[in-house]
């Protein structure tokens, strides 16, 4: 039997995830026994050694279901940041929560506002709840807040801000936030995705929670993905008032961080000293990077992130799959409406290194 009549009409409309290929993959495929991903935004210096001993003695205790409360983890983000633990909100991955977001607020036909590009899964969460995405494009790569604001009718629930946005790195800065937010008709809601909040450098990024402190309608979210390197664990949070979490915690599923990602999560936190160096790192090899564009004469986007947006002059598919064969996991941005644009993690001094080298060899190649 064929399905795709039984298939919900919004389904059809969605375009698959495409995830930067993994290490493994590309080794199998290639045969290649050295490989370095820089495709997926991930901690170059892997997770802090306190969070890894923090999993691992939780194991011997994985038969049992997580406490649902999350007392020890919601609690202690409530206290890092000084806000009640009822404004918590912990999923998933930061994934988890935005779709917990369109599943409490999203009725069929209700418009949804975001750049594009940005972060997909606002287009494939919001898509799949049946809402019509309007799509404003970034102005010089930077969220367009005058165009953000003239998308927002009398049926729009959300707006979606990535700050950082992804892919291109740049953020909006306090002013501009608060003026968007100023201007935001009663009943939108703002989600503020601050995935790479952890590596902005400038002073006047903004302290999102102070918005939701002030009472704007805000949901700001967090992630232990980037800076704190537990993706693999899957562990998301954020921040909203107690009118709209209450909302939002009807919708998810008990248990949906596990004990093992809790705790970890927890020592993450705590080691301030392991962030930091993930920082720096991450700020020297950006400087790095930039030099070395430079050097080939590529334009790139200044980023506030932990990767950055290069334009290859060509296409970036074809300079991607010529990095693939050199064993350097990249991503083409086509799918974002960037073609002659790769996203690249800035990684550490020394994948910086073997990127640059590598992309110079292709660039003479092809
Ligand atoms: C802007 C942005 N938000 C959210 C996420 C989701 O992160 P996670 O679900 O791992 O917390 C990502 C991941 O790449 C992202 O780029």
């Amino acid at each position: 039997m064929d399905w795709s009549s039984r298939v919900r009409k919004a389904v059809h409309r969605l375009k698959p995830y495409v995830p930067g290929k993994p290490i493994e993959e590309v080794q199998r495929e290639l045969g290649l026994a050295e490989v370095i991903k820089l495709a997926s935004n991930e901690n170059p210096l892997g997770p802090s050694p306190k969070a890894i001993e923090a999993a691992k003695k939780v194991l011997p205790e994985i038969h049992r279901y997580p406490d649902d409360s999350y007392y020890r983890l919601r609690h202690k983000i409530a206290a890092f940041y000084n806000v009640s633990p009822e404004w918590v909100l912990l999923g998933r991955g930061s994934d988890e929560i935005l779709l917990h977001i369109v599943q409490t607020f999203v009725e069929p036909g209700d418009e949804v506002v975001f750049s594009t590009p940005s972060f997909v899964m606002y287009d494939i969460l919001s898509t799949l709840m049946d809402a019509v995405c309007v799509k404003v494009p970034l102005r010089d790569f930077v969220h367009d807040v005058d165009g953000l604001l003239d998308a927002v009718t009398e049926r729009t629930k959300i707006v979606f801000i990535d700050n950082p946005n992804n892919p291109a790195g740049t953020i909006l800065r306090d002013r501009a936030v608060r003026s968007l937010l100023n201007e935001i008709p009663e009943g939108v809601i703002v989600v503020l995705d601050e995935a790479y909040a952890e590596f902005v450098e400038s002073p006047d990024y903004p302290k999102s929670l102070d918005y939701v402190k002030e009472g704007y309608p805000v949901i700001v979210l967090r992630t232990f993905s980037k800076a704190y390197g537990l993706a693999g664990l899957r562990v998301g949070y954020g921040f909203a008032r107690p009118e709209i979490t209450q909302h939002l915690f009807k919708v998810r599923e008990p248990f949906n961080v596990s004990s093992v990602a809790a705790a970890a999560a927890e020592a993450a936190l705590d080691d301030v000293e392991f962030l930091d160096r993930v920082r720096k790192t991450v700020w020297v090899s950006k400087r790095l990077m930039y030099r070395g564009l430079e050097q080939l004469g590529l334009r790139y986007v200044p980023t506030e992130a932990n990767f950055v947006l290069i334009d290859v002059k060509r296409s970036a598919k074809e300079v991607a799959d010529a990095l693939l064969r050199k064993g350097v996991i990249v991503r083409p941005c086509e799918p974002f409406g960037l073609p002659n644009h790769l996203r690249v993690d800035v990684g550490t001094p020394e994948t910086v290194e073997r990127f640059i080298a590598a992309l110079r060899e292709v660039l003479r190649e092809i």
